[in-house]
Formats: C-alpha cells, structure tokens, sequence
C-alpha cells in the first residue's frame, strides 16, 4: 500500500479573498523588484546614486532618471512601494488571520524588507563590498520566499482542503525536501558571492551539479509515488521545467558574462539579458522548492507502517 487520505484537519481562519488577493499582488511587486535590482547589479549601476538614505541629498525629490540612476533610483523607489506593500500585509494579516504563526509570518516579512532595505543602503555607503551585496542579493530571494508563502498559506486550497497522504517509502520525501531546499539555498549564495566577486564561478558550477542531482531526485520521486495528487504534483513539475530554464540561463551568463565581457568597457546586452534572467528564474527555482516542500510537510505523514494506520476515521485508501 503506497499511500492513504485522510479527513481534513481543522484550519482555524476563514478564507478572506480580498487579503489574499492583497498578498499575491504583493508578492508579485517582490518578483519586480528582485528583476530591478538584478538590473543594478547587470549594469553597474550599483554607485549611481552615492548616497543614501537620501538620494543626491534629497528624502523626496526624484533625481533625473539618466545612466545608471534610473536602475539604482528606480530600485530604491520600488523598494520603498515594497516596503508600504508589506506594511500593509502585516497589518491585514494582524488584523484578519486568526493563526497566529501566520501573523507572526506577517511581521517576520516587515522585519526582513527593513532588514534588506538597510543592507541595500549599507552596501551603497561601504561602496558594495561582496559581503554586503551578497547578503542584499540572498535575503532578497529569501524575503520573496516568504512573501510567497504569506500569498500561498491565504488562498483558498490552503484554508480550505486539506487532505493527508500517508506513506512508508523511502527516502522519506519530508527529508528530501528539506536537503533540495539547502542545495538551492546555498546555490543562491554561491551564485551571488560569485556575482559580486566574492569567490570562483567553480562552487557555484559544482552547486549546479548538486542541485540538479538534488531537485531531480525530489521531483521525480514525488510524480513516481504522487502524481495522481496535484498538489504534490504540480509543484513538481514546475519545478523541473524552471530548473531545465535555470541550466540553460547559467550557461548562457556564463558565456555572455564570462566569456564575452572580457575587456569590454560597457556591459554587453546579452550580458544584462542572460544574466537577469538567471537571477530571476533562480528566483522561481527556489520558491517552487519551497512550495512543493510545504505541500509535502503539510500532506504527508510518512512513518514505518501505514497499515497501522487503518483505525482512522474517514480515510480513503489510495492504491
Ligand atoms: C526593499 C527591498 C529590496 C529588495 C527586495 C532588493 C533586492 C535587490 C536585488 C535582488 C538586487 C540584485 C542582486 C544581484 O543581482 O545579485 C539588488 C541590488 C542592489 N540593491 Fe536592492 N533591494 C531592496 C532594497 C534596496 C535599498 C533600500 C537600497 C538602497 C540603496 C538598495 C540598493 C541596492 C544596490 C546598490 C544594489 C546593487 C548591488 C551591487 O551591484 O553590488 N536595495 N537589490
Ligand atoms: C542548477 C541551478 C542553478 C541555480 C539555482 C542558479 C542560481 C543562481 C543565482 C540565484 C545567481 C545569482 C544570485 C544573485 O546575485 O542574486 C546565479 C549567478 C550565476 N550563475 Fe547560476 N544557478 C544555477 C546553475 C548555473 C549554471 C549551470 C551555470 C553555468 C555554468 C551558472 C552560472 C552562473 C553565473 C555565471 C552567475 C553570475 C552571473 C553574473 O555574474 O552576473 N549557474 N546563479
């Protein structure tokens, strides 16, 4: 027997369309500003505005949006919509969510944006040493993670159906979840210190190879044991498409950045392209690990023998 469903566990909160709506619209911002600052960082663009937190001097007035300014001017200015955004979440999610983790989630993703907005403005006044924009480049991805999960744990499929798949095989995918999700993680790291040139290309190439070995596994045990579940399904599916992008974007930067910039004063446009792109879709790499890892820690109960299970009232076996 592979796996069995049981009746749904009480959830505590009533579905609330409009602040779900609120928290995917914010999430979605994160997803802009995360390509903006990929843009800064593309372009050089870094030391365009030296100051902060005031811009040329200035709290309020917008400088002339030429050069390298309308990329740094452009971020800080959305980073500032993303910061109201996620005020906003907090405060919603405070006032209507009646988990409380999850209002503690709110207030986690308001401390997080200030947190990221002061190493913005850190590596700006340090003049961006690898350290800080390393740290600015992994705790943007980090703060989209939670963003996201903020949208996913108010939508409706999660306040309302939630099912148990009980299983006894092995590895235990709440493990392999965990150990994809590291590999990605420090994947994000090693391509952002590499980005901001503060180690070799080569940990983040023997990353790739983890990475892919990793999410691979992962994906394809859960369409093997759960494919005729869609919501174990579909993240992982997704997740092996984004992955196959991810690997043809790090070789495409790889070549443009590496290969073709040498000497080159400007950077190159293929250069900008490839390499936003690699940031961005790194970015959805690592938030779809992360949903399908909560989807299998929120779905499944994996223990030695399920048939002992069978006294549970209102289950299904699936076959
Ligand atoms: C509020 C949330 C913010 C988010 C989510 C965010 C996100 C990002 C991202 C994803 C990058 C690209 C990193 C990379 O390509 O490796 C970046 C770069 C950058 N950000 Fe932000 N940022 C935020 C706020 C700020 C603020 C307030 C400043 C203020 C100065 C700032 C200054 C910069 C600079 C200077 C870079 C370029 C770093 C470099 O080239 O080394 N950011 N940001
Ligand atoms: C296996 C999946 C991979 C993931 C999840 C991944 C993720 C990332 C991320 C998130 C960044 C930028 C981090 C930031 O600054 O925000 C990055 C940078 C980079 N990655 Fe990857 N990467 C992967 C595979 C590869 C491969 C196979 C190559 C090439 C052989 C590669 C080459 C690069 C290069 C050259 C950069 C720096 C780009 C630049 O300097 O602007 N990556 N990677």
């Amino acid at each position: 027997m592979e796996a069995i469903t049981t009746t749904p566990k009480a959830q505590g909160t009533p579905y609330n369309r409009a602040h779900h709506r609120f928290t995917v619209i914010a999430a979605s911002c994160v997803f802009l500003l995360i390509v903006a600052g990929a843009l800064v960082t593309s372009n050089d663009a870094g030391l365009s505005v030296p100051d902060w937190p005031t811009s040329f001097g200035s709290l309020y007035r917008i400088p002339p949006l030429v050069g390298g300014v309308k990329f740094e001017h452009g971020h800080r200015m959305l980073a500032e919509l993303i910061g109201l955004l996620t005020i906003g979440v907090a405060v919603w999610t405070q006032k209507v969510d009646q988990r409380r983790w999850m209002r503690v989630l709110g207030w986690s993703a308001l401390g997080t944006v200030i947190a990221q907005g002061v190493l913005g403005g850190l590596t700006v006044l340090f003049y961006l040493p690898p350290a800080i924009s390393t740290a600015h480049a992994t705790l943007a991805q980090t703060f989209f993670c939670i963003m996201v999960s903020i949208a996913f744990f108010t939508s409706k499929s999660w306040v309302r159906e939630p099912e148990l798949v009980l299983s006894s095989l092995r590895p235990r995918l709440t493990s392999l979840s965990m150990w994809a999700l590291g590999a990605v993680w420090m994947q994000l790291i090693m391509g952002a210190a590499f980005r901001h040139s503060g180690i070799r290309l080569l940990p983040h190439i023997i990353g790739a190879t983890v990475v892919f070995c990793m999410v691979n596994w992962l994906a394809f045990a859960t369409l093997k044991r759960h494919g005729n579940i869609p919501r174990l399904a579909t993240p992982a599916r997704n997740l092996l498409v984004l992955l196959a992008i991810q690997i043809a974007l790090g070789l495409a930067s790889y070549v443009t950045r590496v290969l073709w910039s040498r000497g080159v004063a400007a950077p190159l446009t293929s250069m900008v392209i490839s390499t936003v792109a690699h940031v961005a879709c790194g970015a959805l790499v690592l938030v779809t690990t992360v949903i399908l890892t909560i989807q299998i820690h929120r779905h499944m109960a994996e223990q030695e023998d399920p048939v002992l299970q069978r006294d549970i009232p209102g289950r299904t076996v699936r076959a």
